[in-house]
């Protein structure tokens, strides 16, 4: 039966429609039944299915309305079944890994009473410094775009009534990968254009997709803290962008405000934040009191915009199915992982990987004697940020991985160092060991802790110890391959050119010894790409491949050294020392977006656009540009595509490229595939300031790249017949 939400909101007090916007901060078993027999609509999942239908009851059949409750958790990339990070999965350029990863998740947080989960977060940064860069997809929006409308259909599958399917929560809106210096928490200032270019745009995104929810960001934007910012939170995305689900806040963001300074007390930030556009308040601040008073009252905040607020609230609940079904099957809830998801998020583990550089170390022999080292060959730490207590575990360090997968091996396991520790002891038995082996694995990397929320880092670089360990091994002659593992980009400067290979990993989930393995030994041929550029030095930051022309752009750099000095001031290079660069560091990123190697190789041929020129209203019927890639080595193993359109001349300075489009393909060894796009107007729009998004005639470059090898072909768009 549908429930009539105007005749319930109709029959519901002032106090009874503020309980519906209210979700508490992970309150304990007694505070959240106390909160549930008031009414409250919304609550975090107690770690069962039992429990969450004894939530569900109390709401139901205890209360006098008998609302059910939404039932909230972060199961941001794996409830049990864990999968890579949000950042590992971006770098599989394979929106269907993100897409799995939302549909195992869902249905093992469904099953166990979860409705509603705070994620994907689509949060745009270019400031590896940001420790949530590992919960994000990446540096550029198109590619967040795609990964965030991914995640949304996994989540929410075919309807949100499904016991497989979770309502998804776009976060955190907005820019808050925009914080400055990439702390945390940190005030942002961005210009409406880039506004709308970069960090709306996965937002955008994710509400075509039909994102059922969206969460307030912590962090001011240009003098207005998130959750106050009624002309984002109401203006543009409920007015504009037509979004009728619900925004709530993030975790105390709404008390936060007084901190923010923008209101006197919490009463002030209630009345700002629900006036701006929040529907649900998450924190401490209980909008009616045990005694069934009311925080704030009908004369100081609007009973209409709380009638809408509720409405968005009850529509959600309508829509989960919850009225007619509260309650799921407890006997067929997921109580942990299974070996059918554990497989299916190491193949999910085996497309993120990105083989940075190599040598020839990589992959592995399968015989000889090989030592691994580094505080990773024995570490389970390999889910990385943002994973409930009751995850999944990993099952065996990458030490017992390895011997598994190359048994012929003659392998030799030695810590070296820690994470952060190394004594000269430990270092000198690595160096020793590794005298007997004819290769050595060093599996280094940061540990989930100094990744995610409030894990800004000032240096990116791998923890001392462990860039000791690689010194001091390469110094004793030794051949090394690196393992990676990481939650963000890191400059790797300073060893990175004394290593034969390095295969980054990031944070894989619950199987990741297992694929790394695997992937070491060649059974899987990495073929991710770098999904946000690694800087060559934290002063280089922001650095990202889309950056925009200046009037001064480098040819050369690094100057610094006094011999190349007299190189730029000497008379035949005074053009190129007043230009756009570092004194100190090479032009460019250590590796740039979209940068990754293969244990293959392949070659783009025949790049070709189905005309040269064309009107707008010819372009909004759609322009193909096609490639053949061919693996032209001796192993199976998957190219990726990239295709960027560049816009010569503009009445605004824009990106050197943009990214329109991006194939993953796999290929047998001398096979062939065409792999083509579709461009269309929109693609070569760009926002002009906040509000005017334009399409310019005039001459384009369209760009095909796997991050190895590039074809570029003119497009001119001409003006209207
Ligand atoms: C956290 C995060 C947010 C998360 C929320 C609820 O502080 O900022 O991403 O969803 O609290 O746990």
């Amino acid at each position: 039966m549908t429930v009539d939400l105007d005749a319930l909101i109709a029959r519901m007090t002032w106090e009874q429609k503020l309980l519906q916007l209210q979700i508490v901060w992970r309150p304990d078993a007694a505070e959240r039944e106390a909160l549930l027999r008031r009414g409250i609509g919304s609550t975090f999942w107690p770690p069962s299915a039992e429990e969450a239908n004894e939530a569900q009851r109390i709401a139901v059949e205890e209360t006098e309305l008998g609302i059910p409750v939404l039932v909230g958790l972060d199961v941001i990339h794996g409830q049990f079944t864990i999968f890579p990070t949000p950042l590992a999965q971006a770098a599989s350029f394979d929106p269907a890994v993100a897409e799995l990863d939302a549909r195992v998740s869902a249905s093992e947080a469904r099953s166990a009473g979860v409705t509603w989960t705070f994620s994907p977060m689509v949060d745009v940064s270019r400031d590896p410094r940001w420790g949530r860069v590992v919960e994000g997809f990446d540096e550029d929006a198109y590619l967040a775009s795609v990964f965030a409308a991914a995640k949304v259909a996994g989540y929410q599958g075919r309807a949100l009534t499904a016991g497989d399917s979770v309502a998804a929560c776009l976060k955190h809106f907005v820019a808050y990968g925009a914080g400055e210096a990439g702390r945390d928490y940190n005030s942002a200032d961005v210009s409406d254009r880039r506004l709308r270019e970069l960090y709306l745009e996965p937002f955008r995104a994710g509400v075509e997709a039909g994102a059922a929810t969206v969460m307030a960001a912590f962090t001011s934007l240009n003098g207005t803290p998130m959750h106050a910012g009624r002309a984002l939170l109401t203006g543009v995305l409920k007015d504009e962008w037509g979004f009728d689900g619900v925004v709530v806040g993030d975790a105390d963001g709404v008390a936060q405000l007084v901190q923010h300074g923008i209101v006197p007390d919490e009463r002030g930030a209630v009345i700002a934040a629900i006036e701006a556009g929040v529907d649900i308040v998450m924190g401490g601040t209980v909008l009616v009191d045990s005694d069934g008073v009311a925080f704030v009252s009908p004369d100081e905040l609007s009973e209409e915009r709380v009638d809408d607020a509720v409405r968005r609230v009850l529509r959600l609940k309508q829509r989960l199915g919850l009225f007619e079904h509260p309650y799921v099957d407890a006997s067929a809830a997921s109580h942990g992982t299974t070996e059918r998801y554990r497989d299916l998020s190491r193949q999910a583990a085996e497309r993120c990987t990105v083989l940075l550089t190599n040598g020839g170390a990589l992959p592995l022999p399968d015989r000889g004697r090989i030592l691994l080292a580094g505080p990773y060959a024995r570490s389970l730490d390999h889910l990385g940020t943002w994973v409930q207590h009751f995850a999944s575990t990993v099952r065996e360090s990458l030490a017992d991985a390895v011997a598994a997968e190359l048994p012929a091996v003659d392998w030799d396991i030695v810590d070296g160092c820690g994470f952060f520790d190394a004594t000269d002891a430990s270092l000198g038995e690595a160096v020793s060991r590794a005298a007997d082996a004819d290769l050595v694995v060093v599996a280094v990397g940061e540990p989930s802790r100094i990744s995610g929320e409030a894990s800004s880092r000032a240096d990116i670089t791998l923890p001392e110890a462990q860039r000791r360990l690689i010194h001091a091994l390469c110094d004793a002659g030794a051949r090394v391959a690196v393992v990676l593992v990481t939650g963000r980009p890191l400059v790797v400067e300073d060893w990175i050119d004394r290593v034969d290979a390095v295969l980054c990993v990031w944070h894989l989930g619950s199987e990741a010894p297992a694929a790394i393995a695997r992937t070491l030994s060649g059974r899987a041929n990495p073929g991710g790409r770098v999904p946000m550029t690694f800087p060559r030095a934290v002063g280089q930051i922001p650095v990202h491949y889309d950056h925009e022309r200046t009037g001064r752009p480098a040819r050369t750099g690094r100057a610094l050294l006094p011999e190349t000095i007299a190189e730029f001031t000497g008379p035949n290079n005074t053009d190129d020392y007043y230009t756009s660069k570092f004194l100190d560091l090479p032009l460019g990123p250590r590796f740039d977006f979209g940068h990754g190697l293969s244990y293959t190789t392949f070659a783009l041929e025949g790049f070709s656009l189905s005309t040269e020129a064309l009107t707008a209203d010819e372009l909004d019927a759609g322009l193909r540009a096609e490639v053949t890639v061919t693996n032209t080595g001796d192993r199976a193993g998957d190219d990726v595509v990239l295709l960027f359109v560049t816009d010569e001349v503009a009445s605004v300075t824009q990106p050197v490229r943009r990214l329109r489009g991006f194939s993953r393909v796999t290929l047998a060894p001398g096979e062939s595939a065409a792999v083509g796009f579709r461009l269309d107007a929109d693609d070569l729009r760009f926002w002009a300031d906040g509000s005017r998004r334009v399409l310019e005639p005039g001459e384009f470059t369209v760009t095909v790249g796997d991050g190895t090898s590039e074809q570029r072909l003119a497009l001119r768009l001409e003006e209207a017949a």
